[in-house]
């Protein structure tokens, strides 16, 4: 069963907006997507099912020896989402005790039902414990970028500059996303045209700043729920989502 982790180094980046976004365009496209929440700010849900994760969550129930499976709550697009749900100093330290790459595994696979799984993980921003180990057991894994400098400096030296490199043999297939590119400001505009010359082959592909994204998610919505047209960054995600579904098979049958 794929699993599709996505990170960023900083902060702000997009990585929720972009796992509930992607979690509803690949469940579109039929896989059945299993969206979990590692981050402790528990915002996945307002984009998928804010009714979720009000009470219970993956946090807790590690801590108490629960199975996944009885924090899964199907959403009204269809994606399932564990959320992180509320938590306390314990149960929060005692997720990085708990979660080794051995446990991850096991946990993943127990959610396993069907030859179309797909499980997408939004994770907290930087290089912690748990993001690393989650990292190590991605099929795929997604950076989101801003197009800002203070961004594009990080890439010389995260991961050892992989993002500048194409892909080495044996390596998990990890590929940034620029998010919130926009064309009318220079800077973000220049961005983006240095990335897709120098780095094409390490980017999945790049998704617009547009309001109606920052819009629905204030509403509880993803963009792809809220807005039908296949317009301004629902179309980049649509596009981003076909991308992701090609590399999810290749990985998945190599
Ligand atoms: N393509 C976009 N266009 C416009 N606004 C966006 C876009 N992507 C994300 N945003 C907005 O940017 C802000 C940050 O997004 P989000 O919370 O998803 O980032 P994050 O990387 O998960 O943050 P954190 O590191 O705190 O977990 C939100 O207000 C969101 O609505
Ligand atoms: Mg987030």
């Amino acid at each position: 069963m794929p699993v599709v982790v996505v990170s960023s180094p900083k902060g702000g980046a997009g990585k929720t907006t972009l796992t509930a976004n992607m979690a509803v365009a690949m469940r579109q496209r039929g896989w059945r997507v299993t969206a979990i929440d590692f981050d402790s700010q528990n915002a996945l849900r307002f984009h998928l099912g804010p009714e979720a994760g009000e009470t219970d969550g993956v946090a807790r129930a590690t801590y108490e020896g629960r199975a996944w499976r009885t924090v899964c709550a199907t959403t009204r697009s269809g994606v399932d989402l564990i959320p992180f749900g509320p938590s306390n100093r314990d149960q929060r330290l005692h997720l990085d005790e708990a979660l080794t790459v051995a446990q991850l595994r096991a946990e993943f696979a127990d959610l396993q039902r069907s030859p179309a799984d797909l499980i997408l993980v939004d994770t907290a921003p930087g290089e912690g414990l748990l993001q690393e180990r989650l990292d190590e057991l991605a099929d795929v894994g997604m950076t989101v970028f801003l197009t800002d400098g203070a961004s594009i400096a990080l890439l010389p030296n995260y991961r050892g500059g992989a993002f500048l490199h194409p892909p080495l043999p044996g390596e998990i297939p990890r590929f940034g996303v620029l998010n919130q590119v926009d064309k009318r400001r220079r800077l973000s505009r220049d961005i983006a045209d240095f990335v897709a010359e120098r780095a094409s082959r390490r980017f999945m592909g790049s998704v617009r700043y547009d309001e109606a994204v920052a819009e629905a998610a204030a509403s509880g919505f993803t963009a792809l729920e809220a807005d039908v047209e296949d317009v301004g960054a629902v179309a980049d995600i649509r596009r981003l989502a076909a991308s992701l579904d090609q590399l999810v098979r290749d990985v998945c049958v190599a």
